[in-house]
C-alpha cells in the first residue's frame, strides 16, 4: 500500500509507525510513505498557508489555493482522506475497507480546519478517529494507519491473530491468561487449562458476550439488532 501525507508538520512521520509491527513492514516495502509539505505550495515569500475566517470568529483557515495545489500534486490515485472531527467515526470495518486500498492520500487538518470548498471539489472520505477534538490530524492519520497497517497481508505474524480479536464479530474480545497458574491466589479458570477446544470456545463466546454487554451497552445492542435480521 502506497500512502501520502499531506501535512504542515511533515516531521511527525513515520512517528510511533516507524516501530514494532508497522515499522517493520515499513522496512519490508509492505506500505510506503510519502510526506508531502502543504507549505511547499505557499505562493507568498512569508509561506502562508491560511488566513482568518471570512465572516469572523477564532482561529485560522487552511486556503483552499494552497491546499487544492497540494492535493492536485499528489493524489495521483486510490483514496483521498481528511481527517476532522467533523468526519465519520472510525470503525474496524473501515479499516478493512481502507486495507483494501493500493494507495491513501490522506489530508491532515490544522487550525479550525480546512476552506470548505475543499471538501466540495475533493469530495474526500472525511474520518473522525472519536468524538473529541485533537491539536491535528497527524495524530488521528497515525493511529488509523496502524489500524490499517497491521491488517495488510502478512503484517501479523500469525494471520489468525486479527480473527478473534474485539470488534471483529461485534463483540469485545474474551479475557486472556498465561503463566503462572495461580498468582495472587487467583488461578486461571480451569476451561482454560482443559485442552477441550470446544469447551474453551464456549466459555470464550460467553465471555465476549458477558464483557460487551457490560462495558459496551452500544455494541451489544448493536450485536443483538444484527442477529436478528
Ligand atoms: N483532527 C482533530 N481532531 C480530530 C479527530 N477527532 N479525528 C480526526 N481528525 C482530527
Amino acid at each position: 500500500m502506497k500512502v501520502k501525507i499531506l501535512t504542515l508538520y511533515p516531521e511527525i512521520f513515520p512517528g510511533f509507525l516507524g516501530f514494532s509491527l508497522t515499522g517493520k513492514a515499513l522496512a519490508e516495502g509492505k506500505w510506503s510513505l510519502e510526506v508531502v509539505n502543504i507549505r511547499d505550495f505557499a505562493t507568498d515569500k512569508y509561506g502562508s498557508v491560511d488566513d482568518t475566517p471570512c465572516g469572523g470568529g477564532a482561529g485560522m483557515v487552511m486556503r483552499a489555493d494552497i491546499l487544492g495545489s497540494a492535493i492536485e500534486a499528489s493524489h495521483q490515485g486510490g483514496k483521498l482522506i481528511y481527517m476532522t472531527p467533523k468526519g465519520k467515526p472510525l470503525t474496524q470495518a473501515k479499516l478493512h475497507e481502507l486495507a483494501k486500498e493500493p494507495e491513501l492520500t490522506i489530508v491532515c487538518n490544522r487550525f479550525e480546519g480546512v476552506d470548505e470548498r475543499i471538501i466540495e471539489v475533493y469530495q474526500p472520505d472525511e474520518i473522525s478517529i472519536g468524538d473529541y477534538v485533537l491539536t491535528g490530524g497527524e495524530q488521528a492519520a497515525m493511529i488509523m494507519l496502524d489500524g490499517v497497517i497491521r491488517l495488510l497481508g502478512g503484517v501479523l505474524g500469525n494471520n489468525e491473530s486479527a480473527q478473534d480479536e474485539s470488534f471483529e464479530h461485534g463483540l469485545l474480545e474474551y479475557p486472556q491468561y498465561t503463566r503462572p497458574i495461580e498468582w495472587k491466589g487467583m488461578k486461571v479458570p480451569d476451561v482454560l487449562l482443559s485442552g477441550h477446544h470446544a469447551n474453551i470456545e464456549k466459555w470464550r463466546k460467553e465471555q465476549s458476550l458477558k464483557i460487551t454487554e457490560t462495558k459496551r451497552p452500544d455494541l451489544f445492542k448493536k450485536y443483538l439488532d444484527l442477529k436478528k435480521v
